[in-house]
C-alpha cells in the first residue's frame, strides 16, 4: 500500500511570501508522511536564504517570478506573477512526472490562485485549493462574493454567519479598501471564491473546534476540510530539539542570539513581540511600544526587520540591553515554544496566531491589517486567549495602554484565566492534528483517496 501510495505525485504551490510558504510546507510534509510524493513549488523573485533541493521528503523547486520589483503596484504584480505562473507551470508539471518517474495527479495551489484550477484542468489533474487564512475571514470573502455583504459596506456592525457581530474595525481591512491601492488584493481575496465549487477539494489552515459555527456554516455551502494546524507537529509538544528550520525562510533568523538570551530568564517572565514578515509601522507607534514595553517592567524580545530598524527611538536597543533584546528575526516557534515566554505581543498574522495557540501562549493583539483586525477580534472574545490594545483618537496605541495590557496578560486573574484557555487550545489544538484527530483524518482521506486512483 505504502509502495502504491508513493506513485501519488502531488505538486505543492504557495503564494509566495512567508506567511503563506510556511503553511504549506507543513502540508507538503504531512502529505509526505502518509505516503505521498511531493514537489513544492515556489514562484518568487525573492531568494529563498536555504535554498534546499527538498526538505525531507519534499522535492523544492524554485523559479523566478520574472518580476522586476523595483516598478511595482500590486496590481501589476499580481498579472504580472499570474502570468508567469501560467506560462511556465504546465511545461513544468510535465517534466517533474518524467524525471521523477512518478506523473503528477494533483495540483494543490494557494487560494490566493484560483485560476491554477484551470491549469489543473487542461492537463488532466485533480486540483485542491489550499486556504492558508482563518474560515472566519474567508467567509467574510465569501459573504462579498456571493453579494450578501455589498462593498462599500454601510452599516455596523455587519453579521455574517458563524461569527461574532463585527464592527468596521473587526473586518479585514481590504474591505475598506476600495479606492486604495490595496483594491487589487480585495479582489484577489474575493476571487478565492471563484471557482470554489469546482474544486475537487478545499482544505483550510484551521481545526474544527477552534472555529466549528463558522466550519460549520461553510460547509453548508460546499464540502471543506480543515487541516491544521499547519506547524510543525514537533513543537506541538515543547520536544525542542536541535530543529532549526521552519523551512524555507526569506529572512535568517538570530537563532543562537535568541536562544540565550531566553534561556538565562526567569520561566514566564519574557514578552515576545513581531509584527511578522509584511506589516510596517510609523515611527510614533514603534516609539510608543519602545517606551510602552519599558514602562511594563517585563523583559522583551522584540523582532523589528531590519528594513524597520531605523524606525525605533535612537539608541532604544543599546539603552535597553538589561531588559530587552531587539532582533531582525527569531526563530518564532522555537521562542513561543521556550519557557521564559510569558506572553506574545502579535500583529494577529494567521500562522502567528496558530502557532501561538498551539503552544499555548496568551497574546496581546495588535492587528494592522489584511485579515489581522478579525483574528484579533477571535482572540479576545471568543477564544479568550489574549487581550486587544485599542488606539487612541490619533490611531496610535499609546506608551500607557500598552504597559496595561502587557501586564493584565502577563499578571493578575485575567492573566489566568487566559493562560488557562491557551492551554485548553493548546491541547486541542494536539488533538486535532494527532493520529486520528479531526485534521489529520482529512488529510488521511486526501491520500488515500488519491491512491485509490492507482488501484
Ligand atoms: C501574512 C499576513 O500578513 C497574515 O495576516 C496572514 O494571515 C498570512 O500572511 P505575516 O504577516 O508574515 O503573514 O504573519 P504570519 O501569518 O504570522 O506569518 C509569519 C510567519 O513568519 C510565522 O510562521 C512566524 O513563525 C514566522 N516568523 C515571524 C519567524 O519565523 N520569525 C519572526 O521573527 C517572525
Amino acid at each position: 500500500m505504502d509502495k502504491q501510495e508513493r506513485t501519488c505525485h502531488v505538486v505543492v504551490i504557495p503564494y509566495p511570501v512567508q506567511g503563506h510558504i510556511n503553511p504549506m510546507i507543513q502540508f507538503s510534509k504531512r502529505l509526505a508522511a502518509k505516503g505521498l510524493q511531493v514537489t513544492l513549488v515556489i514562484f518568487s523573485s525573492q531568494t529563498l536564504l536555504t535554498d534546499h533541493p527538498s526538505l525531507g521528503s519534499v522535492k523544492v523547486v524554485a523559479i523566478s517570478d520574472s518580476y522586476d520589483t523595483g516598478s511595482s503596484s500590486t496590481g501589476d504584480y499580481l498579472k504580472q506573477f499570474q502570468a508567469t505562473v501560467t506560462q511556465k507551470l504546465p511545461r513544468l508539471v510535465v517534466e517533474l512526472g518524467i524525471s521523477s518517474g512518478h506523473p503528477i495527479s494533483c495540483l494543490v495551489y494557494d487560494s490566493f490562485m484560483a485560476w491554477v484550477l484551470e491549469i489543473a484542468r487542461q492537463l488532466g489533474l485533480s486540483a485542491a485549493s489550499f486556504f492558508t487564512q482563518s474560515c472566519a475571514v474567508n467567509s467574510v470573502y465569501y459573504q462579498i462574493h456571493e453579494g450578501q455583504l455589498k462593498i462599500p459596506l454601510e452599516k455596523f456592525p455587519v453579521s455574517v454567519p458563524g461569527l461574532p457581530a463585527l464592527d468596521a474595525d473587526e473586518l479585514p481591512s481590504f474591505v475598506h479598501d476600495m479606492e486604495s491601492e490595496y483594491s487589487p488584493i480585495l479582489t484577489l481575496v474575493v476571487n478565492q471564491f471563484l471557482n470554489f465549487k469546482e474544486a475537487d477539494w478545499i482544505f483550510v489552515n484551521t481545526f474544527n473546534s477552534l472555529e466549528e459555527e463558522v466550519v460549520n456554516w461553510l460547509e453548508t455551502q460546499r464540502s471543506i476540510k480543515p487541516i491544521g494546524p499547519m506547524i510543525p507537529s514537533v513543537y506541538l509538544d515543547r520536544q525542542l530539539e536541535d530543529d532549526r528550520e521552519y523551512g524555507l525562510s526569506l529572512f535568517k533568523p538570530a537563532f543562537d542570539s535568541c536562544m540565550e538570551w531566553l534561556d538565562s530568564r526567569e520561566p514566564g517572565s519574557v514578552v515576545y513581540v513581531s509584527f511578522g514578515s509584511m506589516a510596517a509601522l510609523g515611527e510614533e507607534q514603534m516609539a510608543e511600544i519602545a517606551w510602552g514595553l519599558r514602562r511594563s517592567g517585563c523583559y522583551f524580545l522584540w523582532v523589528v526587520r531590519e528594513s524597520e530598524e531605523k524606525k525605533l527611538p535612537c539608541d532604544f536597543a543599546e539603552d535597553s540591553s538589561e531588559k530587552g533584546l531587539v532582533v531582525n528575526w527569531s526563530p518564532q516557534l522555537q521562542v513561543l515554544a521556550h519557557k521564559s515566554v510569558g506572553c506574545f505581543m502579535t500583529h494577529c498574522g494567521w500562522n502567528s496566531i496558530l502557532e501561538a495557540l498551539s503552544l499555548g501562549v496568551p497574546m496581546v493583539a495588535m492587528p494592522q491589517w489584511t485579515d489581522q483586525p478579525t483574528n484579533a477580534k477571535l482572540i479576545a472574545d471568543v477564544w479568550r486567549v489574549g487581550v486587544r490594545l485599542q488606539a487612541n483618537e490619533k490611531g496610535i496605541i499609546t506608551k500607557e495602554e500598552l504597559e496595561k495590557c502587557t501586564r493584565d496578560v502577563m499578571e493578575g486573574e485575567r492573566g489566568d484565566e487566559m493562560r488557562r484557555n491557551s492551554e485548553k487550545w493548546k491541547k486541542l489544538a494536539m488533538a486535532a492534528v494527532g493520529e486520528g484527530g479531526s485534521s489529520d483524518e482529512n488529510i488521511m482521506e486526501f491520500a488515500a483517496k488519491l491512491a485509490s486512483k492507482f488501484e
